[in-house]
């Protein structure tokens, strides 16, 4: 009798190695459901610290703690199986030091169970990318539209589009490629910027935003399913969950209001009367569906 090993999860190496090869597939997740039906699909999975504002309604990612990354790490970590995971490092956990940013990495990479965190930032983390790297610690970067920086880039706003840009972006990339991260997320960025750090660097480049020739896609998975009412230019969307959402729950609504749902299927008898069909409450009476307007 044969008995089947464990799927391995993919590792930061892994997905290094995918350059060149075969095109990097990524989504965000940020709790165990999501996490288990997008996991077979998927090279990685991104806890991003967007979760501040799909799940929790923050207007940026600036105020998202650490210990909320932490548990929706854990969650997804849970979910999957076959992915690696890797978890943001939020706003304000990880710029002051070297030393800080491990001592934060490190709890991530041990509470969570995943294999790799992100953080933002290009030339300014390259120590930090280092120190991170030589201690155990797989890095994705992320450069260009770097969503923690909001306040300072005055908004959202996509890079690279005026060749002056092009220069700082391009430093960014190579002190990452230089100081040892395994990847890097290239957000909101001129395509014909995004061919040259791709062409310019060996790690693998991850796209949001960023063209059809970086190594590797990612979006955040509730845009990809049209649960955002503001699509950003760059989202395509592959599935309506959010109109399938509402139908579900119009169509529950209405069950509940007119004693439709729950049904027997779906209620406990006595275990003694079940056979019998005695004790049963006896035939409910189902009210007429109010119209509205009427
Ligand atoms: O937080 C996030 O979801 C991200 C992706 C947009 C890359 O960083």
């Amino acid at each position: 009798m044969s008995v089947q090993a464990p799927a391995r999860r993919l590792t930061a190496p892994d997905i290094a190695k995918q350059k060149g090869a075969e095109p990097i597939v990524s989504l965000t997740a940020y709790h165990a459901h999501t996490a288990r039906i997008v996991d077979p699909y998927v090279d990685f999975l991104l806890v991003g610290d967007s979760l501040g504002m799909v799940m929790h309604g923050y207007e940026t990612t600036v105020p998202v703690p650490l210990d909320l990354m932490i548990m929706h790490g854990q969650a997804v970590v849970r979910g999957s199986k076959q992915a690696l995971v890797v978890v943001d490092m939020p706003f304000g956990s990880y710029e002051e030091s070297p030393s800080v940013a491990f001592r934060n990495a490190a709890r991530v990479l041990k509470e969570t169970g995943c294999g790799a965190v992100k953080l933002e930032g290009g030339t300014r983390m390259a120590e930090t990318i280092r120190y991170l790297t030589e201690r155990g610690i797989p890095i994705m970067a992320h450069i260009g539209l770097t969503p923690q920086s909001v306040n300072v880039m005055g908004g959202f706003k996509t890079q690279g589009r005026e060749r002056d840009q092009w220069a700082a972006i391009e430093a960014d990339a190579a002190a990452i490629d230089e100081a040892g991260a395994f990847a890097v997320v290239l957000e909101g960025m001129a395509e014909l910027l995004a061919a040259r750090i791709t062409r310019n660097i060996q790690i693998p480049t991850i796209g949001i935003g960023a063209s059809v020739e970086c190594d590797g896609q990612i979006l955040v998975l509730e845009d990809m399913l049209g649960l955002n009412p503001a699509v950003p230019k760059f989202v395509k969307i592959f599935g309506e969950i959010g109109s399938a959402i509402e139908k579900a729950v119009k169509d529950y609504a209405q069950e509940v209001r007119v004693r439709q749902f729950p049904g027997a299927e779906h209620t406990y008898a006595m275990k003694k009367d079940a056979k019998s069909g005695q004790g049963s409450v006896g035939k409910r009476v189902t009210k007429k569906p109010k119209m509205s307007g009427s």
